[in-house]
């Protein structure tokens, strides 16, 4: 296939200096339509424990809901490289069980590599991961998993012993493998100087300019997942607004008669 995107692929835009796109996707639809697009890494984010579960938290997101999402958009996804997001405790216990269940993405579900929420207590899981053959891009900053360990949704790394933490993190990725790091809300000038450290790209979700490239929540992005509403997210579409203008329009045309018409009949 040509101009398919590999972990080799990602690490060399980085070293000529083009910005990395990333998006995330749950389903066939959506996840054809970004690769048709031309994204180049789509995420099956636990975030889809948010959008399309309707769940407060990422918590109660599990392998096999995953694994459901990550086979839907795999028979979407031609072009991009495909990076599957492991749940809360699908790789916290033991090492055994985060090779399994991350074997289980790359066996059953095809993603090119998988994403892991921590710092330096999960580097050995990643080293081993990337010993036995799978890529791993890691998240530090905000991680939504720890949300209740951080008591809310609040900036990381504003504080010097908590963004010295976050540096050496990245680095101890870095020296486990990792092939790119997602960096969540944390100040832009941290992020920047993270991401000139690192010879692995940085992809940034409110970190500012200075990432390697940048992820959106594609929900967010298309303004189709409106209740909350962050500083970090710019809205390139109105879909919510044009969906409940179109389901008005159809309950409308349903109870007077006019659909379907004729040319809609057989
Ligand atoms: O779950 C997710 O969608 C994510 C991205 C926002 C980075 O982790």
């Amino acid at each position: 296939m040509t101009n398919k995107v590999r972990i080799s692929t990602i690490l060399e835009l980085k070293k000529k200096g083009v910005k990395i796109t990333t998006l995330t996707a749950y389903d066939y639809t959506l996840a054809s339509l970004l690769d048709e697009s031309g994204i180049d890494i789509v995420l099956v984010g636990d975030s889809c424990g948010n959008v399309c579960a309707g769940y407060d938290t990422t918590l109660p997101v599990t392998m096999e809901e995953m694994l459901y999402h990550v086979k839907s958009v795999r028979r979407g996804v031609r072009r991009a490289l495909l990076v599957a997001d492991m749940p809360f405790m699908s790789y916290q216990e033991n090492l055994e069980q985060a090779l399994h269940n991350a074997g289980r993405f790359m066996k059953e579900g095809g993603a090119e590599a998988v994403k892991l929420e921590g710092g330096e207590p999960i580097c050995p899981v990643v080293k081993k991961m990337v010993e036995i053959g799978i890529p791993v891009m890691g998240h530090l900053g905000f991680t939504p998993q720890s949300v209740h360990e951080f008591g809310g949704y609040g900036l990381r790394g504003a504080e010097i012993q908590e963004a010295e933490q976050i540096r050496k993190s990245a680095l101890a990725l870095q020296a486990a493998g990792a092939f790119a790091i997602v960096l969540e809300k944390i100040p832009a000038q941290l992020a920047t100087e993270i991401s000139a450290q690192l010879q692995i790209p940085t992809i940034g979700i409110g970190a500012g300019v200075g990432c390697d490239g940048q992820v959106l929540v594609t929900y967010d992005l298309l303004g189709l997942f409106d209740q909350v509403r962050y500083k970090f997210v710019r809205r390139y579409a109105d879909l919510a607004g044009e969906i409940r203008r179109a389901t008005t329009e159809f309950c409308t045309d349903v109870r007077n008669g006019r659909f379907p018409d004729d040319s809609e009949s057989y």
